[in-house]
């Protein structure tokens, strides 16, 4: 699975009679480490602030030179320049939208990340660029955001990103399939239902998940696509709270604003909100004192050096609470993280159920996979202070 990326998010770039946005684009994996390497066509479109409407008659296209090692690609749009502002000025904010020319290739639905296409490329958005800036601005930076578009069924899950190579802040992909999965088990029928049906079940998940009032806590939640996708997926839910460290705030706050959230989120929906929540600190009071009935991770068991802290903190969320599932989606991407299981057994966890689903490929890219996991509580070894030895 591969994303494109802006590695320098668009600019205009005004000449005599006519203005370019111009921008650097990659296409890699989530954590950045390798480029495409397969040959893809893709389309460079100037959109409106909504992010869909196409502003000029089709786009651009380029090719993405993967067999021949390519790295970055320069792509640029002309721009029709407004004269003064307002509604008769024309256009005067526009987006960059780049996607794969061929729809099949793409990764835009929950279904398409759950494998029922044929694609494995994640289009991107940036955020308006203002067509008119002051005369004395040659060219003017957009902000280093960057947007994810998901269809789930007739809705629309809006994440935005950094464009930098933050860690928290942007999308991985255990996250990514781990949400899509749960759209699709919330509601089989609305999604691709031949998909649905082919999907491994997690019985005691989705039990948990159907109960009324319960209580969903994310740890290292980024920038909440899981958490956003449960607060959807189950209105049910009656809280939900997206915790991380404190840099990933910002963006959460972005990602959970009303004017991102409410076209996605009802008044029925469960509350959902954030907070900072560090696995090398005690656990802040409204945590600990609340009875979680399912805790969500995703993606977060990649560094051993931080594993022992967070099978801490869900220990200490399981104290007293018998009744707790540990939610754990991964791609393991290396050995040592097999640590995180012999810790979560010493803590008393037990895997009740576990699924394995493939993520979607470009070309001929080598296979990989999501392993998700579902943890109850069980007895185990721990040290006087409820630590994991
Ligand atoms: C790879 S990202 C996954 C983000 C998100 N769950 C997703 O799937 O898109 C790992 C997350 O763990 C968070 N994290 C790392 N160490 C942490 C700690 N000590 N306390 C809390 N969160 C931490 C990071 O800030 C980051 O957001």
């Amino acid at each position: 699975m591969h994303y494109i990326r802006f590695l320098k998010p668009p600019r205009l770039q005004r000449g005599g009679s006519a203005s370019q946005l111009t921008a650097k684009i990659t296409l890699t994996t989530d954590l950045g480490e390798s480029f495409l390497w397969a040959d893809i066509r893709l389309v460079v479109e100037l959109v409106g602030v909504d992010g869909k409407t196409n502003l000029l008659a089709g786009g651009k296209e380029y090719l993405w030179k993967g067999s021949e090692g390519m790295r970055s690609l320069e792509v640029s749009l002309p721009i029709p320049i407004s004269k003064g502002r307002g509604k008769a000025a024309g256009i005067h904010s526009v987006r960059m939208l780049v996607r794969p020319v061929s729809v099949i290739q793409a990764v835009d639905t929950s279904a398409a990340v759950l494998g029922a296409g044929d694609g494995g490329l994640m289009a991107v958005r940036s955020m308006a660029v203002d067509t008119n800036p002051p005369q004395n601005a040659s060219t003017v930076p957009s902000a280093s955001l960057a947007e994810r578009v998901i269809n789930i069924g007739k809705s629309q899950l809006h994440i935005w990103e950094e464009t930098g190579e933050s860690i928290a802040r942007h999308i991985w992909d255990a996250g990514l399939v781990l949400s899509s999965y749960l759209t699709s088990i919330s509601n089989p029928s609305s999604e691709c239902p031949s998909l649905s049906e082919k999907l491994p079940k997690l019985p005691a998940l989705q039990n948990a998940l159907t109960q009324n009032d319960i209580h969903v806590l994310e740890l290292g939640a980024g920038c909440g696509v899981v958490g956003i996708t449960v607060s959807h997926a189950f209105p049910n839910i009656s809280q939900i709270i997206l915790t991380d460290l404190p840099e990933a705030t910002e963006i959460l706050s972005h990602n959970l604003s009303p004017s991102i959230l409410k076209p996605l989120l009802s008044q029925t929906h469960a509350k959902i909100t954030q907070q900072v929540l560090d696995w090398s600190s005690p656990l802040p009071p409204n945590i600990k004192d609340t009875k979680w009935q399912l805790v969500v991770v995703a993606d977060c068991t990649y560094n051993p050096d931080v594993v022992p802290d967070l099978v801490n903190t869900l220990r200490r969320i399981a104290e007293g609470n018998r009744d707790l599932l540990v939610l754990l989606a991964m791609k393991v991407r290396h050995e040592s993280e097999m640590v995180f299981f012999d810790l979560m057994e010493k803590g008393g966890f037990a895997v009740r159920e576990k699924c394995i689903l493939p993520l979607p490929v470009s070309g001929a890219e080598v296979g990989e996979e999501i392993e998700i996991y579902v943890f109850e509580t069980g007895a185990g070894e721990q040290n006087e202070h409820g630590n994991v030895p």
